[in-house]
C-alpha cells in the first residue's frame, strides 16, 4: 500500500514538471501544423545523451548556442541544429526552441508587471515591452482592458493571452508584430475589440484569429498586408467593424467576407485594389474604398448611405455606383474627390434620391450638366467644388436650396 501510493506522488511530480515546462514555452513540440520552423536538412550535434527527464534535456537545450531542435524519447536526448520536415521529426518527439531573446522589456514572470494593477484595467502602454510569455496572463480571469499600446512586440506566441476568459478590450496598435501565430488569441472568448493597427504585418495565418467569435471590431489598418487567405475572417461571426486601410492590397476574394456579413463599417482605403466584390456584405453601412486603383465601380449593395470613392482613378461617370433592381439606393454621402473625371453623365446620380452631401472637387470637369441634380433636388443639401470652378456658375444658381461649399 504505501510502495504504491510512492508511486503516485512520483508520477505527480513528473506531471508537474511536464505542466512546468509546457508552461515556459521555451520550447515547442512539431507537429505536423508547426509552420514556422526552417526546415532543411537533419543535422544532430549529440546524440542519446541520457537525462533524468524531459525538463533536463530541455535545459541543456537552452543552455547550448547551437541546439535549435532536440529529440527525447525514454531519456534519450539528442540535440539538432538543424532538422529536416519528414515522418521521423514528425513523430512527436521534436521541439524546437522558440527565441524570445529581445531587448526590451519581457512579460514572462508572474512578479513584473502584474502585481499593482486593480483586476478590470492592466495599461502597459509605452513600457518597451518586447515579449509575452504565452500563459503567463492566465490567472488575470477577471480582466476587462488589456492596453499594449506603443510597445515593440514583433510576434505573438500561441496561447498568450489563455485564461483572460472575460477580457473585452485589446489594443496591441503601434507595436512591430510581424507575426501572430495560430492560436495567438486563443481563450480570448469573449472579446470585443482588437486593435492591431500600425505594426508590420504582411500575412494573418487562417488561424491567427481563431475562436473571436464575439469580435465586434478589429483594426488591422497600417500594416503591410498583400493577401490574405478567404477563410481569415471565418471564425470573427459578430465582426461589425472591420478596418483594412493603409495597406498593400490588390485582391481580396469576395469569400473573405462570407462568414461576417453583419459586417456594417468596412474600410479598404489606402490599398491597391483594382476590383472590390461585396455582394457578401448585405448590411454594410460605411464603405471606404478611397485612394485605390479602381477604373469603375458598381455594388447591389444599396444599403450603403456612406460611400468614399475619392482618390480612384474612375476617370468617366457615365453609370450608377449602384446595380439596385428598382430599389432606391440609401446612399447618403459621396464622395469622389480627386478621381480624374472629366464629366458626369446627367443620368449617373438619377437614382440616388436620398443623397444629402456629395464631394466632387479636384476633377478634371470641364463643365457640367446644368441639370445633374434634377432628379435629386428634395434631399440634396450640400456639393462640395473647386473654389476655381467657373463651370459651375449655372448650377449654383439653378439649385439656390444646394449649399455649395468652394473647397481650396
Ligand atoms: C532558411 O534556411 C536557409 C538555409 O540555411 C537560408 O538560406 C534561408 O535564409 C532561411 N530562411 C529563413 C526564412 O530563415
Ligand atoms: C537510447 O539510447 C541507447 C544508447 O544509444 C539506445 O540503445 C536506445 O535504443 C535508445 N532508446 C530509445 C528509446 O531511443
Ligand atoms: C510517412 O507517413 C505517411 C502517413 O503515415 C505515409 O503515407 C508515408 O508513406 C510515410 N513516408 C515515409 C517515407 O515513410
Ligand atoms: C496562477 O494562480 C495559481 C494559483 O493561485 C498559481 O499557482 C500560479 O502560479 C499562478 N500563475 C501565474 C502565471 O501567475
Ligand atoms: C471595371 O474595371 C475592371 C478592372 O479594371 C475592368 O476589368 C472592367 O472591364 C471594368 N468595367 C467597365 C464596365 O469599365
Ligand atoms: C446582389 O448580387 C448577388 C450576386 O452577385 C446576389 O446573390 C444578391 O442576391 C444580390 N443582392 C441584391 C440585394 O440584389
Ligand atoms: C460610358 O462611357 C464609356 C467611355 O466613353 C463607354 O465606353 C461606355 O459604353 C459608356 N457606357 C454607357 C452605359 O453609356
Ligand atoms: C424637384 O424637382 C421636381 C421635378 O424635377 C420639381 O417638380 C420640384 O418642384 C422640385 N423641387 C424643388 C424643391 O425644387
Ligand atoms: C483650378 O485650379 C487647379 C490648380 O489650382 C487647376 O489644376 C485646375 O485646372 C483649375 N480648374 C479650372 C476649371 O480652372
Ligand atoms: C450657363 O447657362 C447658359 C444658358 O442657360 C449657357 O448659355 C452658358 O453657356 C452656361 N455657362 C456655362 C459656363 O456653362
Amino acid at each position: 500500500m504505501a510502495k504504491n501510493f510512492l508511486l503516485i506522488k512520483v508520477l505527480l511530480l513528473i506531471k508537474l514538471l511536464n505542466a512546468h515546462f509546457t508552461d515556459d514555452w521555451t520550447f515547442a513540440k512539431i507537429t505536423v501544423l508547426t509552420s514556422e520552423i526552417n526546415y532543411s536538412e537533419t543535422n544532430k550535434l549529440y546524440q542519446n545523451v541520457r537525462t533524468k527527464n524531459q525538463f533536463e534535456c530541455f535545459k541543456l537545450c537552452f543552455k547550448s548556442n547551437e541546439c535549435e531542435f532536440l529529440e527525447y524519447n525514454e531519456n534519450n536526448c539528442s540535440f539538432y541544429d538543424s532538422l529536416a520536415k519528414n515522418n521521423k521529426t514528425l513523430n512527436g518527439n521534436f521541439w524546437y526552441k522558440v527565441a524570445y531573446n529581445c531587448f526590451g522589456e519581457k512579460i514572462d514572470a508572474k512578479n513584473k508587471i502584474l502585481n499593482s494593477f486593480n483586476p478590470t484595467v492592466i495599461n502597459l502602454n509605452f513600457q518597451n515591452i518586447c515579449y509575452i510569455k504565452p500563459f503567463i496572463l492566465r490567472n488575470f480571469t477577471f480582466l476587462i482592458y488589456l492596453l499594449i499600446r506603443n510597445n515593440i512586440l514583433s510576434f505573438l506566441q500561441a496561447n498568450t493571452f489563455i485564461g483572460m476568459d472575460n477580457l473585452a478590450c485589446l489594443d496591441l496598435s503601434n507595436n512591430k508584430i510581424d507575426t501572430i501565430k495560430s492560436g495567438a488569441f486563443n481563450g480570448l472568448s469573449k472579446l470585443i475589440f482588437l486593435g492591431l493597427q500600425s505594426n508590420r504585418l504582411k500575412y494573418l495565418s487562417t488561424k491567427s484569429l481563431s475562436g473571436l467569435t464575439l469580435l465586434r471590431s478589429l483594426d488591422l489598418s497600417n500594416n503591410m498586408i498583400e493577401y490574405l487567405e478567404k477563410n481569415t475572417f471565418d471564425d470573427l461571426i459578430s465582426l461589425r467593424y472591420l478596418t483594412l486601410s493603409s495597406n498593400r492590397f490588390n485582391y481580396l476574394d469576395a469569400e473573405i467576407f462570407l462568414k461576417i456579413p453583419e459586417l456594417i463599417h468596412l474600410n479598404l482605403g489606402v490599398n491597391n485594389l483594382k476590383s472590390m466584390d461585396l455582394k457578401f456584405l448585405k448590411k454594410l453601412d460605411d464603405l471606404y474604398l478611397n485612394n485605390n486603383q479602381l477604373t469603375n465601380f458598381t455594388t447591389n449593395l444599396t444599403s450603403i448611405k456612406y460611400l468614399y470613392l475619392n482618390g480612384n482613378p474612375l476617370g468617366y461617370l457615365n453609370y450608377s455606383f449602384f446595380e439596385s433592381n428598382g430599389m432606391i439606393p440609401s446612399l447618403n454621402f459621396l464622395n469622389i474627390h480627386n478621381c480624374q473625371l472629366e464629366s458626369i453623365d446627367k443620368n449617373a446620380f438619377i437614382k440616388y434620391k436620398n443623397l444629402a452631401n456629395l464631394i466632387i472637387g479636384k476633377n478634371n470637369f470641364k463643365t457640367l450638366d446644368y441639370k445633374i441634380f434634377d432628379e435629386m433636388n428634395t434631399t440634396l443639401r450640400s456639393v462640395s467644388v473647386d473654389r476655381n470652378a467657373s463651370y459651375i456658375t449655372n448650377i449654383t444658381l439653378l439649385y439656390p436650396w444646394i449649399r455649395f461649399n468652394l473647397m481650396a
